[in-house]
């Protein structure tokens, strides 16, 4: 393994921050990840104290670029929408926040299309052109579209309106333990969801992210659809790896 990083990618979650060095041409990490809680409330000034918290720890070269994931749209280093993080996040200009608290660039981009991009390069998806469709399945639905290989930013498919609803309400691993809802039933909501986006967009491939990636042998194989429908490979890894891909210009 290289032990060369070309990007640090940081991945912020609702419980925790996580943040590695990349090799980004090989999809590797090259140094044991930094793990921080999330700082109650998720505010941004506070998040920005703990990126910069994990940048420093791993010392980078200060030409070494940086990427780092947000849970929400991002258009051009701002933050457009929280559907589950604070409110105060939307129109703050994320880019310039972190920039200007580690004193070097930083490249913002939605949590869902980084692992996206890495699932695609490196992941369960390497090497399939045509459209790649990712679903991450946590608190919220993350989507990434990847069309041979170049991401299509801020898809945000997990809020289309089934019955009325929005999906991630409904379909969310968070939706599943709300409402205590067994493996046949969670199931059943999956169905229409993805039913729902292969209608929209005709897929080559569904790769279903987040935790519950763990243990798709619980779920996948109660779903009937015509795309070939598998479970992400680099497990909590994608985001860190995608935004360092990103970050870097790949
Ligand atoms: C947000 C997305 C995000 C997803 C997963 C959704 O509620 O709208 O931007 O990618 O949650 O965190």
């Amino acid at each position: 393994m290289s032990k060369q990083p070309d990007a640090l990618g940081i991945d912020i979650g609702g419980s925790g921050i996580k943040g590695a060095p990349v090799d980004t041409r090989k999809g590797r990490f090259t140094q044991k990840r930094l793990r921080i809680a999330t700082p109650e409330g998720a505010r941004p000034d506070a998040v920005a104290d703990v990126v910069a918290e994990i940048v420093e720890h791993f010392e980078p070269e200060p030409g070494l670029p940086v990427g780092v994931t947000l849970p929400g749209v991002v258009v051009s280093g701002v933050a457009r929408s929280a559907a589950n993080i604070d409110p105060s996040w939307i129109g703050t200009d994320v880019r310039s926040l972190f920039a200007k608290r580690l004193g070097r660039e930083v490249h913002v981009v939605n949590d869902a299309d980084a692992a996206g991009v890495a699932e695609r390069h490196h992941g369960a998806a390497e090497g399939q052109d045509g459209l790649v469709v990712l679903t991450t399945l946590g608190t919220g639905i993350g989507t990434a579209l990847i069309m041979d290989g170049r991401l299509v930013p801020n898809s945000e498919l997990g809020h289309i309106e089934i019955g009325g609803e929005d999906a991630e309400t409904r379909a969310a691993e968070s939706a599943r333990d709300r409402e205590g809802l067994d493996a046949a039933a969670w199931a059943g909501r999956l169905q229409t969801y993805y039913e729902a986006l292969e209608q929209l967009l005709c897929p080559t491939l569904f790769v279903v992210g987040g935790g519950v990636s763990k243990r798709a042998d619980e779920f996948l194989p109660l779903l009937h659809l015509s795309t070939p429908i598998v479970p992400a490979t680099l497990k909590n890894k994608a985001g860190i790896i995608g935004a360092a891909r990103l970050a870097a210009g790949r």
